[in-house]
């Protein structure tokens, strides 16, 4: 395990956001702790007057709102987001609640230092209304991984997994609050391997101290 050769220099990191931005949150306070050897370089939203913008502006980070209503097809908007994101000069782009499908061409733009965290147990549950898909269907576990982005939907190689137990009464909101905690800790976790060119991903697979990862990644535990 090396860490960068640019000591000194902080990896950049640029955040896209749609929505509260409790993520992105655990990204600014473990760069600012030194637990994540990062800097937030700009947070980027398709919604303007989101909380994770008000986050970013809390705390002096760029923060731009990009509509994406405002663009006549899905491709053009990714382009002007791609350019956008390209002049912050990010070593990663993390994708905090952005609930945006993203083009092939944009994911094979940053493909390798895209990263997302989706609120299921991957492979199972890609797409929306996981959590109370876990409960209809019975789930003893739910969850949610870390995973670099390919074009598939959801689809791209696991890095690190939290399981969460369903319980009885639990309702799609409690269970998604409940995995949020373990999102903050996975999420954080991922980024700083990342950044200390531990984590890469290379023919496709999520590689971690030049070993490549099984299909669910590491399983997190406490
Ligand atoms: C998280 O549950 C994340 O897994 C999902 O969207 C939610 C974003 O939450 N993709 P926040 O905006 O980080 O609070």
């Amino acid at each position: 395990m090396t860490d960068r050769p640019t000591a000194g220099i902080k990896p950049r990191l640029v955040v896209l956001v749609s929505g509260g931005g409790s993520n992105l949150q655990s990204f600014i306070d473990a760069c600012a702790e030194g637990s994540l050897n990062a800097q937030v370089a700009a947070v980027i939203s398709n919604k303007a007057g989101v909380g994770g913008l008000d986050r970013a502006a809390q705390v002096g980070i760029p923060n731009i709102a990009i509509d994406h209503r405002a663009f006549d097809s899905r491709e053009d908007f990714d382009k002007n987001l791609s350019e956008l994101i390209d002049s912050f000069a990010p070593d990663l782009v993390v994708l905090a609640g952005f609930m945006r499908i993203l083009t092939p061409d944009f994911v094979n733009h940053f493909l390798g230092k895209l990263i997302n965290i989706h609120p299921s147990l991957l492979p199972a549950y890609p797409g929306l209304h996981t959590h109370q898909r876990a409960i209809d269907a019975g789930d003893s576990e739910a969850g949610a991984t870390v995973h670099f982005v390919t074009p598939e939907l959801d689809g791209g190689p696991s890095v690190l997994q939290a399981r969460v137990p369903v319980l009885a009464d639990d309702s799609a909101e409690s269970l998604a609050s409940r995995v949020l905690g373990f999102e903050h800790k996975i999420y954080t976790a991922a980024v700083q391997w990342f950044c200390q060119g531990r984590l890469c991903m290379e023919n496709g697979n999520a590689i971690l101290d030049g070993k490549s990862l099984p299909e669910q990644g590491v399983i997190f535990s406490d």
